[in-house]
């Protein structure tokens, strides 16, 4: 029987009542686990060998391909508004740079050599990334060195592609990340970092569970780095290999990856929450590459939605799926919004 009259009467389920959880814009931001920040963003540099280019990118909105000499000036302004990591891309364009070993890669004066050393040197806080790849120096375009059947041959490019991860550490980058999708190829630069005697001084990022696929273009046109025949479809994931794209992390975890990278992002958020429980010691970074960032342009063009809510509605999903770290075309346009 009841017998404090002067108890409420609750007509409704109290656990029904949600709204009074987010109705301020504190209290929203309170709902999410993690804010984004400044400091999860790195920002993808295309570096030419003509060195005093500036060239716009058609198909990847507001993205130029810079010589060397264009970089300071570029940077200084965004280093200032908070910009804490650059990932850089070398793109040679010199007639006569590519053949089938991608020799180019670690030429000590190639555009991306050279460009570790001067940012090293006139930004001292900004932390330096550099992919490792061969698909920007080979003639055929691919990630590697080939067989004559035009597939890949595993050992040859796993032993090119660390020497050229451990030239670029070499010259002072604080973190290298293999994009090549060679099998075995984490273990090899580990092992020469080792052996070199600098490994406790350079992060090693994986491009662990990276996707095949129609997202990659603008970043082509960008890196002339498409292949001229064929597809990457025996290295990069299959879309729909959730199960292989598992194995691939965990691999690269037990093969010494410091970071583990999904890529792309936003199309493959399961991959990113598997990666964060797969690898729950170590950071996840996501890359919301090329296409994903043209396309969101495309669509804010043709007034399907407001670019800067998109920008953040697609990041703050990548955050949320379990990356922390997170490559984007977008951190120009960040460092400004985090600001206000
Ligand atoms: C090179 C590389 C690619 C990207 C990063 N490193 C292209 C590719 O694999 O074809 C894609 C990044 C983007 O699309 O923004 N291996
Ligand atoms: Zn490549």
């Amino acid at each position: 029987a009841s017998t404090a009259a002067t108890s409420v009467s609750i007509s409704g389920d109290i656990s029904s009542q949600l709204h009074g959880g987010y109705a301020h814009p504190l209290a929203r931001s309170w709902q999410a686990e993690r804010q984004l920040t400044k400091s999860m963003l790195i920002y993808p540099l295309f570096v030419s060998d003509n060195d005093d280019e500036e060239v716009l990118i058609p198909s990847l909105p507001n993205q130029y391909r810079r010589g060397i000499n264009r970089l300071v000036p570029f940077l200084e302004p965004l280093v200032h508004k908070g910009l804490r990591s650059v990932i850089l891309f070398g793109v040679p364009l010199k007639p006569g740079t590519k053949d089938a070993l991608g020799t180019a890669a670690d030429d000590p004066e190639g555009p991306v050599i050279r460009s570790i050393r001067l940012l090293r040197q006139r930004f001292p806080q900004l932390y330096i990334t550099v992919d490792v790849c061969l698909c920007e120096y080979t003639s055929h375009g691919h990630c590697g060195i080939l067989r004559d059947d035009g597939s890949l041959n595993n050992q040859l490019s796993v032993d090119r592609i660390s020497d050229v991860a451990l030239a670029y550490a070499k010259a002072g980058a604080h973190c290298v990340a293999p994009s090549d999708m060679n099998d075995g190829r984490i273990r090899a630069i580990k092992l020469k970092l080792i052996e070199e005697g600098i490994v406790h001084r350079v992060t090693l990022m994986s491009y662990a569970a990276k996707f095949s696929g129609c997202l990659y273009g603008p970043f082509r046109d960008a890196a002339d780095s498409c292949p001229s025949f064929g597809d990457r479809k025996c290295y990069q994931l299959p879309p729909g290999g959730r199960g292989l794209a598992r194995r691939a992390i965990v691999r690269d975890i037990n093969e010494g990856a410091d970071i583990i990278m999904v890529k792309p992002a936003s199309q493959y958020l399961d991959i990113i929450s598997d990666a964060k429980e797969l690898g729950k010691d170590l950071p996840v970074a996501a890359y919301q590459v090329s296409g994903e960032f043209a396309m969101i342009h495309a669509a804010a063009k043709a007034g399907v939605f407001d670019l800067k809510a998109m920008a953040f509605e697609a990041t703050e999903g990548i955050l949320r799926a379990g990356a922390t770290i997170i490559i984007s075309y977008f951190v120009p346009e960040f460092l400004d919004w985090l600001s206000t």
